[in-house]
């Protein structure tokens, strides 16, 4: 059978296969799906990601200070629509105690996604993130930039070439050898993309993540009053554009993570196939339960069997 199915309790469990491992920007990923950033965001539940069957986790967003994040209620179920609203606010502990955390946190792959406070103007954004930064250097695989949570207020216009350069080149003065991605919104068009993507480019950032929750509302079922971003089924039709545009434009020079929509096999291969050398999850996962991720990971196996595939890397763009 595809896949060793191994179970480690928690109604988890995670499947073993040489098929699904890559390694990508000198880091070893057991398989390509991954927890997205906010589901996490202290980094207090580290050693239960892989016992779920992630191959990574994404933690954060993480600010230099600590901050509490808006008033609740402040996340609502959409499930006719499968779909999520948040409008959390960066809830987090902020860089320091986070820091505390991830020391001797062992070799499964994480990410560290950065974030402004909300009380610093976007004109101190730089020295904003780099004081996060500062505090968790050395201590992630790989750092996110993150300038598209639209409850940050003034936080997406830093997706602007101008500024969002400047934060990249802040961070880099602090270690120029750390792996720097940009969280991108769904909601760009197709020229700030290029914009982002020549920031990355030029900045000799690693790679780019698509995408964060989407403003808009188009299409959903239930007719939601609540401010926030929409996560699930609801954006991933957008988020799959914003990855196929990026990988059109930037081919093989940068790591891209897709995310958005993520709820089996086919979504997984789908992001795959549009560019995407990772995926990440968060809302397929609310509706899914614990033992999604052992699942589409068999799913996969089942799949590469039928398509003859040899790594799951094997179907980009094919
Ligand atoms: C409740 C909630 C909180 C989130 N918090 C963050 C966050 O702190 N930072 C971030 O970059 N993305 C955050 N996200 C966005 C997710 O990482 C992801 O980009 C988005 O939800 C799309 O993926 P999905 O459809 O699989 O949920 C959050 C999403 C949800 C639902």
């Amino acid at each position: 059978m595809a896949g060793k199915l191994i179970d480690l309790g928690l109604g988890g469990g995670t499947v073993t296969d040489s098929r699904l491992e890559q390694t990508l920007f000198g880091v070893h990923f057991s398989n390509p799906i991954g927890l997205a950033a906010g589901f996490d965001k202290n980094a207090e539940h580290l050693a239960a990601w892989p016992k779920y069957g992630f191959g990574h986790a994404e933690i954060g967003t993480v600010t230099a200070r600590p901050q509490p994040g808006n008033l609740r209620p402040r996340m609502f179920r959409l499930p006719e629509d499968q779909g999520l609203i948040n409008r959390m606010g960066f809830n987090n502990a902020g860089a320091e105690a986070v820091a505390g955390r991830l020391r001797n946190r062992g070799t499964f792959p994480v990410g560290i996604n950065l974030g402004k406070n909300k009380d610093t103007e976007p004109a101190d954004a730089p020295e904003n993130y780099r004081q996060a930064f500062r505090q968790l250097r050395g201590l992630g695989d790989y750092y996110v930039i993150n300038v598209s949570s639209p409850n940050t207020p003034g936080l997406r216009s830093l997706q602007e070439k101008g500024p969002l350069m400047d934060i990249l080149q802040a961070l880099q003065s602090e270690d120029a050898t750390a792996r720097f991605f940009i969280k991108v919104a769904p909601d760009l068009t197709e020229s700030a993309l290029d914009d982002v993507i020549s920031v990355a480019m030029a900045g000799n950032a690693t790679g780019l993540i698509a995408t964060n929750t989407t403003i808009s509302r188009d299409g959903l079922k239930a007719d939601p009053r609540q401010d926030g971003g929409l996560s699930g089924r609801p954006v991933r039709d957008k988020s799959d554009a914003a990855l196929a545009h990026l990988a059109r434009q930037c081919g093989n020079s940068l790591t891209l993570i897709g995310v958005g929509g993520i709820f089996d096999a086919d979504d997984v291969i789908r992001k795959i196939q549009l560019g995407a050398h990772l995926t990440q999850l968060y809302t397929g996962w609310i509706y899914g339960g614990p033992g999604l991720i052992p699942k589409i990971l068999r799913d996969l196996c089942v799949r590469m069997d039928q398509d003859g595939v040899k790594n799951i890397r094997d179907y980009i763009r094919s």
